[in-house]
C-alpha cells in the first residue's frame, strides 16, 4: 500500500505520515528527513542540501528523485511506504507515475492535507523537530527544554533554521508556485482525499482513515 501525503508546510504531514506508516505498518520516508540527516552527517550532499534549505528552496528534481528511486527499491519498502514531501514538482510526480508502473503498484492513495496561512505560521514559529527519531513537538505542548520526549535524546530537539517567519512565507510562495500544480494534476487524474488540517491531529488522523476505507470500497 502506497500513501502519499501532500500539502504546503506545516499542514501536519509528518505528523500524519507518522500515524499512517504505524496504522497500516509500513516504513514513513520523509524526503526533508533524509535530506537534513544528511547534513547532520555532514556529507557533501547534506552540506549543500542544507544551504538551500535553510533559504526555503527546493532541492534540485534529480537529486531528490535517485534518494526517492533508492529509497523505492529498499527490501523494507516492497509493502508499500507512507511518501511524505515527494513529490513536489511535476517532474517528480511523473518520475513517481512511471515507478509506479514498473513496481506494479496497486493501492496508491493520495491525501491532500489543508490548514490556513496563519495557523501554518503559528505552528511552525512553534515547532520543535527530534535530531534523532524526527518526531515534531509544538513548544504548546512541551517544555522548550531540548529533551525529546519519545526517545529520550538529551539535546536532541532543535529549532529548524527554515521555521523562521521569513523563509516559512517564502516556503509557502514556491509550494503555492511550484507543488500546487502537483495536487491539480493529481486532482485530474486520480483520486484525491483533501481532508481539513486544522482539526485536532486526532480527528484529521480519523478523517484520513475514514476517507481511505472509503476510497477502497
Ligand atoms: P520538509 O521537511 O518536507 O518540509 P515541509 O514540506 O515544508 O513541511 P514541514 O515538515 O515543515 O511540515 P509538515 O507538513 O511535515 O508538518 P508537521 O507534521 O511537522 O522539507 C524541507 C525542505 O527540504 C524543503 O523546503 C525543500 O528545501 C527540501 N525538500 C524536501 N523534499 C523535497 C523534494 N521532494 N523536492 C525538493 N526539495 C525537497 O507539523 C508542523 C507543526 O504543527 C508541528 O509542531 C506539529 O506538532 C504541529 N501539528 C501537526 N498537526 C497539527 C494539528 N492538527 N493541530 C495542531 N498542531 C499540529
Ligand atoms: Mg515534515
Amino acid at each position: 500500500m502506497f500513501v502519499i501525503v501532500l500539502g504546503a508546510p506545516g499542514v501536519g504531514k509528518g505528523t500524519q505520515a507518522n500515524l499512517l506508516s504505524q496504522a497500516f505498518t509500513i516504513p514513513h520516508i520523509s524526503t526533508g528527513d533524509i535530506l537534513r540527516d544528511a547534513y547532520k552527517n555532514q556529507t557533501q550532499l547534506g552540506i549543500e542540501a542544507h544551504r538551500l534549505i535553510s533559504k526555503g528552496n527546493f532541492v534540485p528534481d534529480e537529486l531528490v528523485i535517485g534518494i526517492i528511486k533508492e529509497t523505492l527499491l529498499e527490501d523494507r519498502c516492497t509493502n508499500g511506504v507512507v511518501l511524505d514531501g515527494f513529490p513536489r514538482t511535476l517532474p517528480q510526480a511523473k518520475t513517481l507515475d512511471a515507478l509506479f508502473i514498473e513496481l506494479n503498484t496497486k493501492d496508491l492513495f493520495l491525501v491532500n492535507l489543508t490548514v490556513g496561512d496563519e495557523e501554518i505560521i503559528r505552528r511552525l514559529t512553534s515547532r520543535r523537530t527530534c535530531h534523532d527519531c524526527h518526531s515534531v513537538f509544538s513548544l504548546i505542548e512541551i517544555e522548550d527544554d531540548g529533551k525529546c520526549p519519545i526517545c529520550g535524546g538529551e539535546n536532541s530537539l532543535f529549532h529548524r533554521s527554515d521555521d523562521t517567519e521569513e523563509v516559512i512565507k517564502k516556503r509557502m510562495g514556491i509550494f503555492e508556485n511550484q507543488t500546487l500544480p502537483v495536487i491539480n494534476y493529481y486532482d485530474e487524474t486520480r483520486t484525491l482525499i483533501t481532508v481539513d488540517g486544522a482539526q485536532t491531529i486526532a480527528n484529521v488522523y480519523q478523517d484520513i482513515i475514514t476517507k481511505i476505507n472509503a476510497t477502497k470500497l
